[in-house]
């Protein structure tokens, strides 16, 4: 028997490398659907979401999508059972510890955005020695979402702005969109182009309110846990075939 080759290493033929998005976003859902088919605990489906995770990020590389934004956990994600929550923890700082040094090689750039001082403080330093000790790579921009809410960044971001304009520092004819997106976590980041959903839920779910306004949202049945190359190149495909107007004709 002859070793299978990697499917799709390479970006597929159908795919017209110079409209890929520049920015993808994704909403990993159905890890627990997935682990209770299977007839396993919840957290294994979230063990299984992380090896899907990695293996997006790889094909991102491989195809040349310059960054990708993972939502990891929201603000109202806490609602969770307490057990769920503590282990979706550990497990955020458990992978990160342990993939640092892969990431380092393969010059990943990470950036955590959402409210990380409510984290617990270890998992809030593994954070800030991944951001700290990638800051200078020039590969891909990984984003993770943690503790993360559009709404609060958007109230943050305007409380940061009122504060300002407060202390004299701004005046209020100087606040346009482009002073506003200073004041988002995302500060720096493209704009998403293409919004993934998986398992078949039709929201966004409180994702990257401001700077989703022109994505394309994409939603396949596919759990997470089962979001492979195959199904990337799917919406990938799908994604081409869009006519993106910006509210243009
Ligand atoms: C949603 O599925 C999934 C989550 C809330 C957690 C996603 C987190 C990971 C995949 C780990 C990522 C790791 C790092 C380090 C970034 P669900 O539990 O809501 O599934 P269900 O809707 O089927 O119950």
């Amino acid at each position: 028997m002859t070793a299978k080759p990697i499917a799709l290493q390479e970006l597929p033929a159908d795919l017209d490398r110079s409209r890929l998005p520049n920015h993808v976003a994704v909403i990993m859902d159905g890890n627990g659907r997935w682990a209770k088919r299977k007839g396993r605990p919840r957290i294994i489906g979230h063990q299984k979401g992380v090896d899907a995770l990695k293996n997006l990020l790889r094909c991102c590389r491989d195809w040349g999508i310059p960054a990708l934004t993972a939502y990891a956990f929201s603000t109202e994600n806490w609602g969770r059972p307490l057990e769920e929550v503590e282990f979706l923890m550990t497990l955020f700082e458990r992978v990160l510890r342990r993939e640092l040094q892969e990431m380092m090689a393969e010059n990943v750039k990470i950036r955590f955005v959402g409210n990380l001082e409510e984290l617990p403080k270890s998992l809030q330093s593994e954070i800030e020695r991944s951001m700290h000790d990638t800051q200078n790579n020039s590969g891909i921009q990984f984003t993770i979402a943690t503790n993360y809410g559009g709404r609060q960044e958007i109230l943050q971001a305007c409380q940061a702005i009122a504060s300002k304009v407060e202390q004299g520092y701004l005046k209020v004819e100087e606040i346009d969109e482009a002073l506003f997106e200073r004041h988002l976590y995302t500060q720096g980041i493209v704009h998403p182009d293409l919004l993934i959903r998986t398992s078949g839920e039709m929201r966004i779910s409180n994702f990257l309110l401001w700077q989703m306004a022109y994505a394309e949202i994409y939603v396949t049945q596919t759990l997470w846990p089962d979001f492979d190359r195959v199904e990337f190149h799917k919406a990938l495909f799908a994604y081409q075939q869009r006519d993106r107007r910006f509210g243009k004709v």
